[in-house]
């Protein structure tokens, strides 16, 4: 190989290099410009090892020459694959790119329960008349659920139908409570009268769930003991506490019943809220069943620790499911329990 020779390989060489390297779409592309320009086969390599056998004359001009042509190649093999990283990196920023100008998704805002808001609402009028709130336990005794409400054994409240008794090692008097009344005993021990406590919670029932039965359902109950409390002072109770829940024309009447811890005991009706006490759909004859209430027994005074001849007092009890039914005219009790957003959304704007 002579000089001239070697410098028209080099420059055909560099020519042909930066158009493949020119050329290359891609990363693979690339290094294969490279192997073929620069990798060991290489013309521009062949003649760098032919370096040894110029003469001493001639050698430093191909060598820098040899060096030169590396180097133009390199340079542009450098060049290029910046850019071909760039063109990478735009087309995935365009793909994930954010337009921060577009209004958000905004996230459904969440709302309480209707049950929970009915039972609130609930609590909070009688907290309005000076009740303290004081929740009993979910599951708790044979006594405090029955026996010292002057439910005796045989009682049909505490048979095998309704009663989900619990099986704990040891004990045997352990019942998940079907009322809220367990509050009532308990109540007594832990407050000095004048007590006047309101305890809303979860009750249990071996029901069968249907249109107006669920298994787990809640209830709200009140307890007032003090010294001198009539019927007139239960009476008058119920009846603020039906205006401020309903309206302010709500009428409220007792009919005779039967509890076993409350003497005389009463179903408490209130004016139908709907049609206003004419007669209608909901309620059929203008009044609407409420709760349960009454005087509370001797005894479960004295279950309580307190001389019934000294105090009196009244109890009352209402489920909260009824109430949610009856105010938001829901046919059927499961829907509370179901969590379909279509029936829960309904909630989401109104008033509690
Ligand atoms: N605990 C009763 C029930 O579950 C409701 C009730 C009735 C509560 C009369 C009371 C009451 O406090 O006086 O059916």
């Amino acid at each position: 190989m002579d000089v001239a020779e070697a410098l028209r390989i080099l420059e055909q060489e560099r020519a042909r290099g930066l158009a493949l390297i020119e050329e290359a779409a891609s990363e693979a592309d690339l290094e294969a410009a490279e192997t073929a320009v620069l990798g060991r086969k290489a013309p521009v390599s062949e003649v760098q090892r032919a370096l040894g056998t110029l003469s001493p004359e001639d050698k430093p001009a191909v060598g820098r020459a040899v060096n030169e042509t590396f180097a133009a190649l390199r340079q542009a093999l450098a060049g290029r694959r910046q850019g071909l990283a760039a063109v990478a990196e735009e087309a995935m920023t365009r793909a994930d790119r954010i337009d921060v100008t577009l209004p958000g998704r905004r996230p459904p805002p969440g709302a309480l329960h209707p049950l929970t808001r009915t039972e609130r609402r609930i609590v909070d009028v009688f907290s309005s008349l000076g009740y303290r709130v004081m929740e009993a336990p979910e599951l708790d005794t044979d006594w405090y659920t029955f026996e010292a409400l002057n439910i005796p054994p045989d009682h049909p409240a505490r048979t095998m139908q309704d009663t989900v008794y619990v099986d704990v090692p040891g004990r045997e008097d352990l019942v998940m409570r079907t009322q809220t009344s367990n509050q009532q005993v308990r109540s007594m021990e832990t407050l000095d009268p004048p007590i006047y406590v309101v305890s809303p919670g979860r009750c249990f029932r071996r029901d069968t769930p249907d249109a107006t039965h669920s298994p787990v359902f809640h209830q709200v109950e009140i307890l007032a003991v003090d010294e001198g409390l009539s019927m007139a002072d239960m009476k008058g109770t119920l009846e603020a506490f039906a205006r401020a829940m309903f309206g302010p024309d709500q009428q409220v009447r007792l009919r005779p019943s039967y509890f076993p811890f409350v003497e005389p005991g009463a179903e408490v009706d209130v004016s139908c809220f709907v049609c206003g006490g004419s007669g209608c759909r909901v309620c059929g004859n203008g009044w609407i069943e409420i709760m349960g209430a009454g005087m509370v027994h001797p005894r479960v005074l004295e279950n309580g620790g307190l001389d019934p001849e000294r105090y009196t007092g009244f109890a009352a009890g209402m489920g909260v499911e009824r109430v949610a039914m009856l105010r938001h005219a829901v046919p059927d009790i499961r829907l509370f329990l179901e969590s379909d957003v279509r029936f829960l959304s309904q909630f989401v704007a109104g008033s509690t």
